[in-house]
């Protein structure tokens, strides 16, 4: 079992969980995720790491309540425990001292796993600019953790109520711009977000990574539920990435596969939305 320190909501449906996770913490690596169970009858769901504290062998995770799953996770309060939390899994991000400036971009609740890439970014001696976009200034989240660890933030917001107005990809513009010499772009968000930004930066020549979030199943490459195009090749998310050269990724394919879902995660998440007995 592993047990669940702190617990805090950071907008409307989006929480921060610390779990008492040592073996993950001890080995695990800006980039990567952890697949975890809320309960015996749970789903399995990954999620990014957050971030880490080594010595004290804590994991933090951020999460979006949409499903079942996150729905029964946010249901759980700091003392209580989840029975999986396998991890770190995937490969972490390359991190090294690029020529020029690192630019993460997050949109919405993928600021968070864009964190930790910022601050290995940063340790690594680069200088680095976050993009944190949200439909508006009250679901901003971990701006003042994201400012800790970066030279500058640009904010983006839909409606205009803090920063520029539009979308992510008006902020890299803007960068360009400006002359910003840009080694390297992080995006990680709704695909759609991840596509328009990929697109914008193909033309500019700025190198794109994009973390993937296909559905996973097992975690260890095995099922091939979280296949996806990465040039002519085919790559399962979950061993080789979840970062991929953004360029290169089929992002139609991509939302396809994550739409076959979709029929059957709505039954579940009405049915215990109207009887409220839990899950089932
Ligand atoms: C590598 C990776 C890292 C992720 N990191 C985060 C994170 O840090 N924070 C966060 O809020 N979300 C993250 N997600 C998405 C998260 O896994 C889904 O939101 C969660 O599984 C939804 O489960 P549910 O039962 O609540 O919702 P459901 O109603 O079951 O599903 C809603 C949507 O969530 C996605 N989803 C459902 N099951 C899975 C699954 N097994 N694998 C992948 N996606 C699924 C699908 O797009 C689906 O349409 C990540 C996904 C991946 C693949
Ligand atoms: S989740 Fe099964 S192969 Fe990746």
């Amino acid at each position: 079992m592993f047990k669940i320190l702190k617990k805090e909501e950071l907008s409307p449906s989006v929480f921060s969980m610390d779990i008492e996770a040592p073996r993950v913490a001890k080995k695990c690596l800006a980039g990567q995720f952890i697949i975890l169970r809320v309960d015996e009858e749970g789903e399995r769901i990954p999620l990014t790491i957050a971030n880490f504290d080594r010595e004290k062998g804590i994991i933090n995770i951020v999460f979006q309540v949409i499903g079942a799953s996150t729905m029964a996770l946010a249901a759980k309060e700091a003392g209580d425990s989840i029975v999986d939390f396998a991890g770190p899994l995937g490969q972490p991000s390359e991190v090294k001292k690029f020529d020029g400036t690192v630019v993460v971009v997050g949109g919405g609740i993928g600021v968070a796993p864009t964190f930790p890439i910022a601050r290995a970014m940063k340790e690594a001696g680069n200088k680095v600019i976050a993009i944190m976009g949200a439909k508006t200034k009250d679901i901003l989240i971990m701006e003042k953790e994201m400012s800790e660890v970066t030279d500058e933030i640009l904010i983006t917001t839909d409606d205009g109520s803090r920063g520029i107005k539009g979308f992510v990809t008006y902020a890299v513009q803007e960068l360009v711009d400006r002359g910003e010499k840009i080694a390297q772009i992080t995006a990680i968000g709704p695909v759609i977000m991840m596509k328009s930004v990929a697109d914008a930066t193909r033309d500019m020549g700025i190198p794109t990574v994009v973390s993937l979030n296909p559905i996973m199943v097992d975690g260890t490459g095995m099922c091939g539920g979280c296949r996806v195009t990465v040039g002519d090749e085919t790559k399962f998310a979950c061993v080789d990435g979840p970062e991929f050269d953004g360029h290169k990724v089929d992002f139609p394919e991509l939302m396809s596969r994550q739409r076959m879902y979709r029929d059957m995660e709505a039954e579940e998440k009405d049915h215990i939305c109207r009887i409220g007995l839990g899950r089932k």
